[in-house]
């Protein structure tokens, strides 16, 4: 992913066995390890304006990003598992010319004064022997892992750290190449490695990854180094199993699920189960659609003060994107149902409403409804002093078919989030 949705305090937790144990019940927490993370890029401005060039770079991104893991689905399941409503072969989204100028001087400010507030702490995982550290941020939004390579010469691998597989006794190269390419005119591209992983004491071996070579500007300011992807195996450009995965089959989980908490501050990923002291009561449990490659769930409603707008529609939940979108239409509709709502910036679907009178938005799968706060519904002003303020809910057609949502942080926060392979579900949880 390239959407830089670093905002948050991160801490890893991990339920981890030193000695695999899989027969042993999941006694979640009794051995969490920590790793705090810090960060983020926010869409607003510190006077609390949205940063509309920030949110388009935002969008284009994740556009790509989920173009990308089309190509990815297309090839590794073929036409046949493709339905027509989605689209792999959309044109690459495009950053306009002079939001990116304005970008890459900000960019560009940022690197050098190294002064950035957003440049916060990520997680850190090590690859190879003996171990090189990276900051990653975790995506369950797409399933494959890549940090720079040490013979990276973009400049937006200058202040990163930067993988030499010369310097790792457990590194191996493999065949093939791995490729993403982005909004900004550039490709993140580099050749494939099999080497050790490990998360904050989960253990992955022969893990399959990318030491990239060459890397977007739209990297440089993000305060981490790559990205770990945490989807399925069929949407992986390397077509092969993601880290957590791997772990799983290596026997080093307790569980073969993982816990998302996302908060302005002490937000945690908790791999191998879910936290049961970040979540109040419990978890509500949705199958997902497995076809998909995605963490999807179908069977979604979206309300306005409690009556549905649209139901029976399916939702990607993706902590690597920043915002929720919805297909246009029906985003129009939605706002078009909100007192003094309206358009504000129609090629990229963002919509305003009254900063005084925040929607009450929520989603619901069939049980509870989970509501978007107005918080984190609310981006920020259109201009410092106005009374319009831009909604986290945007209308775009992303390509991943005409009846799916995608829910990033701005949901997310809502809620506790379980990702289960074993259940194939995904879990949402009061939080405490
Ligand atoms: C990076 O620059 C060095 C020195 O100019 C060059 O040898 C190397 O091939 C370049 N690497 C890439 C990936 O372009
Ligand atoms: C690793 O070593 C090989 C052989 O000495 C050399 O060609 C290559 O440039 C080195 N790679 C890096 C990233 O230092
Ligand atoms: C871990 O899993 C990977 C991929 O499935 C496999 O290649 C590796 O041998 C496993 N290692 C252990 C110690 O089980
Ligand atoms: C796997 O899921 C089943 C229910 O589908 C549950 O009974 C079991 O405890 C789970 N196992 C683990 C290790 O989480
Ligand atoms: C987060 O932590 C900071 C620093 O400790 C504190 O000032 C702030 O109030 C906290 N925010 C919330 C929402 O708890
Ligand atoms: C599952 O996803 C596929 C691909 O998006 C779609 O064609 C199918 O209708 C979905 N199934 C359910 C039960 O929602
Ligand atoms: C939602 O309900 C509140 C309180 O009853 C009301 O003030 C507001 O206008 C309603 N909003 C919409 C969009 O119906
Ligand atoms: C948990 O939820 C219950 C029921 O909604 C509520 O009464 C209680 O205050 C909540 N506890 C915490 C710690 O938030």
């Amino acid at each position: 992913m390239l959407n830089q949705s670093f905002a948050f305090l991160f801490c890893l937790v991990l339920a981890v066995s030193a000695v695999p144990r899989p027969s042993q019940p999941c006694t979640e927490g009794t051995k969490g390890i920590s790793v705090p993370l810090r960060r983020r890029t926010t869409l607003k401005t510190p006077a609390g304006v949205f940063d509309k060039d920030k949110a388009i770079a935002a969008t284009v991104a994740t556009k790509n990003k989920h173009r990308q893991n089309l190509i990815n689905l297309k090839k590794h399941k073929g036409p046949a598992a493709f339905p027509a409503v989605r689209s792999s072969n959309k044109p690459l989204a495009e950053i306009p010319a002079a939001i990116l100028g304005a970008l890459l001087k900000k960019r560009q400010a940022e690197l050098l004064t190294d002064e950035n507030e957003d440049v916060e702490w990520a997680g850190t995982i090590s690859i190879g022997t003996p171990p090189q550290n990276f900051m990653i941020d975790f995506d369950t939004g797409s399933a494959d892992l890549w940090v720079p390579s040490s013979s990276c010469n973009s400049t937006a691998c200058s202040l990163k750290s930067k993988f030499n597989a010369n310097f790792s006794s457990t590194s191996t190269k493999v065949p093939g190449s791995f490729t993403i390419q982005y909004g900004d005119g550039s490709t993140a591209s580099g050749p494939v490695y099999k080497d050790n992983v490990v998360v904050a004491g989960v253990h992955a071996t022969n893990q399959f990854f990318s030491p990239v070579t060459t890397l977007s500007s739209g990297f440089a300011g993000a305060p981490v180094d790559g990205i770990l992807g945490m989807a399925f195996p069929s949407i992986s450009n390397l077509g092969q199993k993601p880290f957590f995965n791997t772990a799983a089959s290596n026997g080093t989980l307790k569980s073969n699920a993982f816990g998302f908490f996302l908060a302005e501050n002490g937000s945690e990923l908790y791999l191998g189960g879910t936290n049961p002291k970040l979540h109040n009561g419990t978890i509500e449990f949705h199958t997902i659609n497995s076809t998909s490659g995605f963490w999807q769930v179908p069977g979604a409603s979206v309300k306005l003060n409690s009556t549905a707008i649209f139901s029976k529609f399916e939702t990607i939940i993706d902590s690597g994107t920043t915002i929720m979108y919805g297909p246009p239409a029906a985003v129009h509709t939605l706002y078009s149902k909100i007192p003094g709502a309206a358009a504000f910036d129609a090629a990229y679907g963002f919509y305003t409403f009254p900063c005084d009178s925040v929607p009450s938005i929520s989603f619901s799968w069939g049980g509870r409804d989970w509501e978007i706060t107005s918080a984190n519904f609310n981006m920020g002003q259109t201009a410092e002093g106005s009374s319009d303020c831009v909604g986290a809910l945007a209308g775009d057609d992303l390509g991943l078919g005409s009846d799916v949502w995608l829910l990033g942080d701005s949901f997310m926060k809502n809620v506790y989030t379980a990702f289960s392979f074993n259940r194939s579900a995904v879990g949402f949880a009061a939080l405490m």
